[in-house]
């Protein structure tokens, strides 16, 4: 082994520090140096992704220097996140560790992750992807009704409300909880006239619009256009006015738990920073029911996403359910891991900066040692 790791990072960005640097990028590698191990930061822009002899001298320094990699991409950063992943994957091809490999950070990232799962306890089964018919043949994904948003979304609302997502936005954007202005209109019909009138909160402020159902969906349509474009429907949960719990792994370890619990009153369901949500960190033995669950759940989780290795740094988070037995139940409510940072709270992150150490140099003295 060459016990050299070369982390990925973007040029530029709101998410950099004054060295340029993800600000836990820096820790991670002295971490490793502390270790008897090295790393090394390359910066990547699209310029040089889109020059193909440039591509390629990273690639060859990559696969001389390095064991493996570690992705430090926030996807917002690059235009060109097709040509990064092309790199990643060819670097993967050579036998390096991908930390992750880019198709688990597609697999685990996307918001379709949620229907791969609804078959397991994390998701409930009446959750759904849609897709246009170019994307679905682009992912082989086999089109059918329950793939079509204008034929579904009518009867899964006339059920009860609903939460949809689209895929590529971050923090709230474009997460829509939708319901009817009328809720004694619940359960009556087997699906919905496209001039329902509904009303839409958007996660990223809270805000909401009195729309018409056909019109609303006409709008949505945008999110199913282009590569990975899709919009994926599950259940309103009312509990999420208790707190979003996000755990933080690293690699298979819980490190830590965010309770974010969303602002008061009106429609606030959404547990972004911006929108005025609390965080408060816990200790993961504050969740031992939660984690000790989630842990029992990762081989089927790893299995159903594709059968990648974990990610290195990841996040999932749940969101509180009630069961038909009245009893406590957690509900997967996305997967983050292509960005995730740990920046905060600032005084845990040099100690999991050296817990990334630690969790690097397993993986890849278990793959190459
Ligand atoms: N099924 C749901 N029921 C209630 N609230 C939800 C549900 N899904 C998401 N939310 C709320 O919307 C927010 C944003 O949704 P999320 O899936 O995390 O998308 P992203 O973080 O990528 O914008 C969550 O933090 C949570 O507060
Ligand atoms: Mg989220």
């Amino acid at each position: 082994m060459k016990k050299n790791i070369v982390f990925f990072e973007a040029r530029g960005g709101s998410d950099k520090g004054e060295d340029g640097h993800r600000k836990d990028t820096m820790p991670m590698v002295n971490a490793l140096k502390a270790k008897g191990w090295s790393g090394e930061v390359i910066f990547l822009t699209d310029e040089i992704l889109r020059d193909a002899n440039e591509t390629k001298k990273i690639y060859e320094y990559t696969l001389s220097k390095a064991d493996g990699y570690v992705s430090r991409v926030n996807p917002g950063n690059l235009k060109e996140e097709k040509l990064y992943f092309d790199l990643l994957r060819s670097l993967c091809d050579a036998g390096l560790v991908g930390m992750p490999h880019p198709d688990a950070m597609i697999g685990y990232g996307a918001k379709d992750a949620l229907t791969k799962l609804a078959s397991t306890d994390l998701v409930p089964t009446d959750t759904y992807a849609y897709y246009d018919k170019d994307e679905a043949a682009r992912i082989g994904v086999e089109f059918s009704d329950k793939h079509n948003f204008i034929k579904s979304f009518p009867k899964t609302l006339a059920k009860g409300e609903r939460v949809l997502k689209q895929n590529r936005g971050s923090t709230g954007e474009g997460i829509w909880r939708v319901r009817l202005e009328n809720p004694a209109d619940y359960n009556k019909f087997d699906t919905l006239p496209l001039d329902t009138k509904i009303i839409c909160t958007e996660a990223k402020d809270n805000h909401s619009e009195n729309r018409e159902l056909g019109e609303f969906m006409e709008f949505c349509k945008s999110y199913l256009v282009g590569d990975n474009g899709m919009l994926v429907d599950m259940t309103f949960l009312p509990r999420i006015k208790e707190g979003e719990i996000r755990i933080l792994m690293l690699y298979k370890t819980p490190v830590y738990v965010v309770h974010k619990k969303p602002a008061e009153g009106g429609d606030a369901f959404s547990a972004t920073l911006f929108s005025g949500a609390k965080y408060r960190y816990d200790e993961p033995k504050e969740w031992s029911e939660l984690i000790d669950w989630f842990l029992g759940e990762l081989p089927g989780i790893k299995s159903k996403l594709g059968d990648y290795d974990l990610p290195l740094i990841w996040t999932a988070d749940f969101i509180l359910d009630t069961d038909t037995n009245g009893n406590d139940k957690y509900v997967l409510g996305e997967i983050n891991c292509s960005c995730v940072g740990f920046t905060s709270p600032a005084e845990f992150m040099e100690k999991v900066a050296i817990m990334v150490a630690d969790n690097i140099i397993d993986i890849v003295s278990a793959k190459l040692g």
